[in-house]
């Protein structure tokens, strides 16, 4: 056992599961935007840069990625957290078919931002998917493609971090309580 995993109180999303569902997803999508000329998919950063590879590597569709970088104070804490641009797209998204990349929807603060700032900027149309969702009241969001709900526990793998460990396990984990409290 190495010493992340020895903070980890439960598996709760398998490699292999994420795999399968991932795939059962971009399917969809592909499926969806047939006749498109190309989806521009969004990578929120950080979190996001697992499933964004993950799903863009099964699109059997034209798609470019891009990247932005949000951030908000206090979400950990108060949930009381503005949420803040650190790093906008490279390029101009008007007429595009824009696909937001999140890895989760927590509170819902940072899907609403985001949906209210592309929304603005006259894309083809805008269209939402997470990985994961909490099983917790949230901002109300449209999440057009969602990989899994999860409990409202702190998760930590798959592009998901605590104080920046964890991020690169290829599964998804509770963090034991204690980790999260010391
Ligand atoms: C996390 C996550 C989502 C956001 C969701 O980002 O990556 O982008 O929180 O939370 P919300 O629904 O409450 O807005 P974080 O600020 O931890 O940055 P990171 O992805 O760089 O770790």
């Amino acid at each position: 056992m190495t010493d992340l995993q020895q903070e980890l109180a439960r598996v709760l999303l398998s490699e292999e599961e994420i795999q399968m569902r991932i795939k059962e997803m971009a399917a969809q999508i592909t499926a969806d935007y047939e006749g498109v000329k190309r989806i521009y998919m969004v990578g929120v950063l950080k979190g996001a840069f697992m499933f964004m590879a993950d799903l863009a590597r099964h699109l059997r569709i034209n798609h470019v990625v891009d990247f932005i970088a949000v951030s908000s104070y206090g979400r950990k804490g108060a949930e009381s957290g503005e949420v803040r641009l650190l790093m906008d797209l490279r390029e101009p998204i008007t007429g595009e078919h824009v696909l937001i990349v999140e890895d989760i929807v927590d509170s819902g603060k940072t899907i609403h931002y985001l949906h209210e700032i592309f929304s603005g900027r006259q894309p083809a149309s805008l269209k939402t998917t997470a990985f994961v969702q909490k099983e917790r009241e949230h901002i109300p969001v449209s999440v057009d493609y969602l990989g899994f709900t999860i409990p409202d526990v702190w998760v930590v793998g798959y592009g998901l971090d605590y104080a920046e460990r964890f991020r690169t396990l290829p599964y998804v984990a509770e963090l034991k309580k204690e980790v999260v409290t010391k």
